[in-house]
């Protein structure tokens, strides 16, 4: 039987590359997106089906969903809208901060919760959700970023054991940098006596020491063997960078990993003079 996948943050990036390899390998894609009105080529492909989603909006994911499932079988919900907020925490407004965290985090919390007693009722489904190699490692200058994505590795592992009871999975997919339209929706809070240390970030960022910039295509096809190869495994790690600093930081210790990497940035430990 056709199986369907539904995808949020559709309209760019890895949430539209993604619904197109689904629906090239024979998926049904409902594609989830801010403006539908506005997309212009996942509306001319055969089996995808454009459906509006603001994923801070409750009362629309409720909605949504409520109607999706009264119509059509879901196999796999990809939790995927994001955006990145730079800068300095301390300059950061409220409301960016609770933008942030409602959009990350609270978006996937509650598309979660609006699906599960679908899945629970038929025994069957799989989530997946995009996090980051800023899950399980950091980097300066985006605290509230990483917290949020740090916040969904840690609620997809503790809601692992509560959708097993109903034969239902959850996996993440921590990818490292993507070519994608991120940098330019980036929101920054500013901050600059932190310039110096948005200078060093940016040249581990040029040289690759940070992160590199995956091909969309290639993070899509890690979404896919998610989907589809039936092991019971909680992260995917999307990318050749990711890949590598979950090594490092294996090896070398998350203490030691992050001490090397503040001291490529050039900045001192804030434990070397005595109290
Ligand atoms: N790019 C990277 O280097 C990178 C690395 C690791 C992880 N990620 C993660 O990958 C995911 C996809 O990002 P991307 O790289 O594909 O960036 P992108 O090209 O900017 O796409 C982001 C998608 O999320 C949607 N979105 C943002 N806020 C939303 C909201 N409040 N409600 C509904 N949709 C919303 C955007 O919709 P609009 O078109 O309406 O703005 C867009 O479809 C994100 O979760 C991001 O954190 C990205």
């Amino acid at each position: 039987m056709q199986k369907t996948i539904f995808i949020t943050g559709a309209s760019a990036g890895l949430g539209k590359a993604t619904a197109k390899l689904f629906q090239s390998k024979g998926w049904n894609v409902i594609a989830a997106m801010r403006n539908p009105a506005k997309e212009t080529e996942l509306n001319q492909l055969e089996n995808i089906n454009l459906v509006s989603l603001e994923v801070t909006n409750v009362s629309q994911i409720n909605e949504t969903v409520k109607s999706i499932i009264a119509h059509q079988n879901v196999d796999v919900v990809f939790n995927n809208a994001g955006y990145g907020l730079g800068g300095a925490l301390e300059y950061a407004t409220d409301e960016q901060i609770l933008q942030q965290i409602e959009t990350n985090l609270t978006g996937v919390i509650r598309v979660t919760k609006a699906f599960i007693p679908y899945f629970k009722q038929k025994e069957a489904g799989l989530f997946i959700t995009t996090t980051s190699v800023f899950g399980f490692s950091s980097c300066p200058l985006s605290s509230v970023y990483n917290a949020t994505k740090w916040a969904l590795e840690g609620f997809s592992e503790s809601i692992s054991y509560d959708l097993a009871l109903f034969n239902v999975g959850i996996k993440t997919v921590a990818s490292g940098g993507i070519k994608s339209n991120f940098v330019n929706a980036m929101q920054f809070a500013g901050g600059k006596e932190y310039e110096v240390l948005n200078e060093s970030m940016g040249k581990l960022i040029s040289n690759g020491q940070l992160f590199q910039f995956n091909e969309v295509e290639e993070i899509a096809e890690v979404v896919y063997k998610a989907a589809t190869d039936g092991k019971d495994q909680l992260r995917y790690l999307a990318g050749r960078d990711a890949e590598q600093t979950a090594q490092e930081r294996l090896q070398e210790g998350a203490d030691n990993f992050r001490i090397k990497l503040r001291q490529s940035l050039h900045i001192k430990s804030p434990f070397e003079r005595t109290l």
